[in-house]
Order: C-alpha cells, then structure tokens, then sequence
C-alpha cells in the first residue's frame, strides 16, 4: 500500500472517531423538536431557538418542510442535522413524528449508532417510545435517556428509573441527578464527579442556560430538603449498582440518564458532552457477504432514505445515504453495488428541511443527500473500490390495505407516475391484484398514516386527487405460483403481487382465517 493511502486510511479513521451519529426516539409531543432546536442551539447552526421548530408562531425555517406537516405541526419526513460540538461532528437523524411506526422511522434507525430516548417526565415511557425502543434493541443500538420537561410537575425521579428498568428492561445508570423534585428544578448533581450544577433557564428561555457549579456545603443551605432528598436518593442509587458502566452502555444492556427541560435549554449541555464522551462513534458495518466492512476502508454507503419534491424551489428526488467507510468527495464516481453501474456524485448536499448546502466531502457517519438520484433504491449500496454490499434494509408484512382511484382519467398518466414514486421511495407498498387490474392499484402499508401521507402527496405533487377504499385485509404472507392455485379455492383471500419485487402475497381477513386456511393446504406456502 502506498505511503498515501496509508496516510489517508489513517485520516479516515480519525475523522470517522469524531463523528457521533443517533436519532432522538419519543412519543410524539414529549419535545423532540424542542431538543432538535436546543441542541443546534448549543451548537450555534442557528442563531436563535425556534429555527427548528415548525408550530405556532415560531414556524421554522429548517424542518417541516412539507406543508402537511406544517399543517399538523409533526415531521412525517426525515433528514439530517449535521453540527460540530467541541470537536466532534454530530449528526442527528430526524425520526418522523407522527405515532404511527412506520417502515421510514425503522429506516432511520439503522443509519444510526446510537439513540437518545426522550421522556416527558409526566409521561414516562409512551407507546410509540416502546416501539421505537424495540427497533434500537433488536439492532443493539445504545440508548441514552433524557428525562425531559422537569421544568414541571412529573413523575418521581426514582418511580422513572424503575419505570425504565421493569418495562424496558434495561438499568438505569443516571450521569446527572435533579435536585427538587419535577416542577421544582435546581439543577443537577453530576453522580461521577459529585459536583453540583445550579441551572436556571436564561431570560426568556431562548439562550443558553444560565449555569453556576456550587459546593454542597452551599448547595446543602440553599435547597434544604430537596437537597437532602437527593442526596438520600443518590445512596440508594449507589447501592443498586445504578453505575455508568461504558460496556454494559454500548453492549445495549444499560442506559446512562440524564434530566433536564429542553424548552428552557435545561440539561442539554450534559447531553451534547456525553454524546462527545460516551457514545459510540462509526464502526465496522456487517456486509451482506459477512465480513465486516471497516470504517477506514475505501468508501461504501448505504441508501436508508429517499424523498421527492421536498422543497417546491427544488422539484428532485433526494437519496438519503449514510456513509459507513471512506472518504466521501462530491464528483467521485462510485458503483451501485445492485446493478454494478457507475453512479456520478456531482450532486451532494446535505440537507435538512428547507437548509441545504452543497458538500464536498464526508466521512463515516455522515448522511449525503444525492440529488435527482432516479436509479437509487432504498437499501441500495454503492462502492468505491472493491465491491461491497450492504444487506437489504427489512421490509414489513403490511397492516392496511386499501384500493386508490382517480375519478379524472385525464390525470391518469400522473397517477400512474405518483404511485409510482411512492412506491420507489417505499412510503406505501404497491400491489397489483388480478381481479381489480391495473387501473385500480391496492396500497399497502404498515401504519395507516402511510395512506393519508400517500394521497396527501399524489394530490399536491402530481395534481392528482385520489379516492381510497380500504379493503378487510390486515395480514399479508408470502406465497408462490402454486400457493396461487391453491388460493383460488378460498374465499376470503386474495393474492396479489407487489410491484416493487414481483413477490405473491396473500392477504387475509385476520390471522385466525390465514391459520385455518393453511390447515387446510399442507402443502400452501405461506410466509408471514
Ligand atoms: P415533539 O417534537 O416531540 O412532538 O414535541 P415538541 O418539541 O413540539 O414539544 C411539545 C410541547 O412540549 C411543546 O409545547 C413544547 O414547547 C413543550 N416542551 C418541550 N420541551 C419542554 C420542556 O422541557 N419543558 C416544558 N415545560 N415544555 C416543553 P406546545 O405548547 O405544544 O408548543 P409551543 O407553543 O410551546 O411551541
């Protein structure tokens, strides 16, 4: 190897060290926009809290940049902040708010190396969390927690940590412990150093927090017993063992948890420093051949996204990649791994909401949006060097199903382009069933939400307004040519196939009638 490609491996890998990459994970409401603003705050992206934000009258500039959303105030698209935090480049993958799961927000969580759960301290774990948890413990992914609104009235800070380990299963190791109870915030004591930060929110709560370390001894006189009760609660803490353990941490067996208020920048510099201190940076990535692909290897990522017509002034189609080896230079022309062509990168930007700004060059960790990316699919690897592929991201057995119609056959041309593109961007799955033919295409998905997003863009995009039916169905499992013939005998199913992959599915009424029905048939293949 030559002196130069040694000299950049090793530059790669420092650069990929310093990035930290995680999505925030809570049920909606609990302050993720909020949390997505005081971060970027810290790191001064944006001059003023409320940039992030898209509600009320504070409507933002850099997310929500669909106008459903700004309508329902909630993210239903993804992207990525990228920010620097003392020196390390941050990357903060956006979740789709709404409280459906959805195929895109499990995308999203495996672009990323670690998670930040966020509870509203009133509410403590919510579904959408518990799903959104699950995906991060299938995947192992760390979990930080970030108790947040202790600004007021919650639950008991211990009742939380027990919350945590009983439902979740996984320990509670608190970094940071709040003196006063919720409502009643001081600030927090530091549980590895013992040190006490005063906290109070900066005039108006739109800059930073207002910070004073302080003694105990003074501490101890000024909050008497709340004080006393956290200091009492910490020995309880230490004899349970509640411990930041940095193996256990990463192993995804416990979660460091820190409290604070987003809204009044509360906490939120303890969480920038242990995303810096603790959280795992880019590592070697399984491939679909099973070996791991190091990060300093030559460049590969993966297509864990794609967007159309995201912003009006760019009418494009955007993918969505997160680099997981090498250097990435805008120009250099890579392979896609699927097809073994080449693929231009002139167009790279990064993106997030309305902001994008051409970029030259990215590391491990970092998401690429690639510009009018038509021959890109999700899950799609492309290459520089020897080939790589990455596996192919999983997809869910749909839920709901539901026929789409235009009464405007003039429009049909556009429809068939529309459902189409949501097809190749995956926010439904499309499927073509014998007996309602090609003009009557069935949309499946595995929230509901998928559906209303669907027809929402088909309208505002492509001008077409459609009429949905939803049909009995909310079990799909994989057959074949002769499972087929087989089902023709049954009433109460369907066989359809899915455009995306030409794979048979058969849906069905329920579970119950799928069972039953594959009594009948030994033979029937039937994949759920
Ligand atoms: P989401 O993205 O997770 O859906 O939540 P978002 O940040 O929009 O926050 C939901 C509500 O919770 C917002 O109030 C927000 O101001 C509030 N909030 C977020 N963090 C905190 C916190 O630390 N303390 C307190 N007290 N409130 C917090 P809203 O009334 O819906 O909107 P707004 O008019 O205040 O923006």
């Amino acid at each position: 190897m030559s002196q130069n490609v040694l000299a950049s491996a090793a530059g790669v890998a420092v650069q990929a060290s310093r990035r930290r990459t995680f999505a925030v994970i809570s049920h909606p409401d609990a302050g993720k926009s909020t949390m997505t603003e005081a971060l970027a705050l810290h790191a001064r992206v944006i001059g003023q809290a409320g940039a992030v934000h898209g509600k009320g009258d504070r409507r933002g500039v850099v997310s929500d940049w669909m106008a459903m959303e700004q309508q329902r105030g909630i993210s239903v698209t993804s992207a990525a902040l990228q920010f620097s935090y003392r020196d390390t480049v941050i990357n903060l993958l956006d979740t789709p708010g709404h409280a459906d799961f959805s195929e895109d927000t499990y995308r999203v969580l495996t672009a990323v190396d670690s998670a930040v759960m966020l509870l509203d301290a009133a509410k403590g774990l919510e579904p959408q969390t518990l799903k959104l948890f699950e995906v991060c413990r299938q995947r192992n992914i760390p979990v930080m927690t970030f108790i947040n609104k202790w600004d007021r009235p919650g639950h008991d800070a211990l009742a939380l940590m027990d919350e945590i380990e009983q439902r979740i299963g996984l320990k509670p190791t608190p970094l940071t412990w709040p003196v006063g109870i919720a409502g009643q915030f001081h600030g927090v004591i530091d549980r590895r150093t013992g040190v006490f930060t005063r906290m109070q929110r900066s005039p108006g709560g739109a800059d930073l927090a207002i910070e004073e370390e302080m003694s105990a001894a003074e501490a101890a006189q000024r909050y008497g017993a709340d004080w006393a009760t956290a200091t009492e609660e910490l020995e309880l803490l230490a004899m349970t063992g509640a411990d930041h353990d940095q193996d256990a941490f990463l192993a995804a067996t416990t979660t460091p948890v820190l409290f604070g208020a987003a809204v009044a920048n509360l906490g939120v510099r303890q969480l920038l420093n242990l995303l810096v201190e603790l959280a795992p940076p880019p590592s070697a990535r399984p491939t679909a051949a099973g070996t791991d692909q190091p990060v300093d290897g030559a460049f590969s990522g993966f297509v864990f996204k794609m967007q159309a017509n995201m912003n009006r002034a760019h009418r494009d189609q955007v993918a969505f990649m997160r680099i997981c080896s090498g250097r990435f230079e805008r120009g250099m022309i890579v392979t896609h791994a699927g097809t073994g062509k080449p693929f231009a990168t002139k167009y790279a930007q990064q993106i997030f909401g309305q902001g994008r700004d051409t970029i030259d060059e990215a590391f491990p960790g970092d998401v690429v949006g690639l510009v009018n990316a038509t021959t890109l699919g999700i899950g799609d690897t492309l290459y520089a060097g020897d080939p790589v592929r990455y596996p192919p991201l999983p997809s869910f057995p749909p839920e709901h199903f539901a026929v789409v119609r235009t009464s405007d056959t003039s429009a049909f041309k556009r429809f068939r382009r529309g459902i189409e593109q949501l097809d190749g961007e995956g926010v439904v799955q499309v499927l073509r069933s014998e007996q309602r033919g090609d003009q009557a295409p069935v949309l499946a998905a595995v929230g509901p939400m998928q559906f209303e997003v669907a027809t929402f863009r088909l309208e505002a995009e492509f001008g077409v307004k459609v009429q949905l039916d939803h049909l009995p169905y909310e079990v799909a499992a994989r057959t074949d040519a002769a499972g087929r013939e087989i089902l023709r005998t049954e009433a109460n199913v369907e066989v359809m196939t899915r455009v995306r992959d030409d794979a048979l599915l058969a849906v069905f009424p329920h579970r119950w009638r799928m069972r039953s029905v594959a009594g009948r048939h030994p033979d029937l293949r039937l994949d759920a």
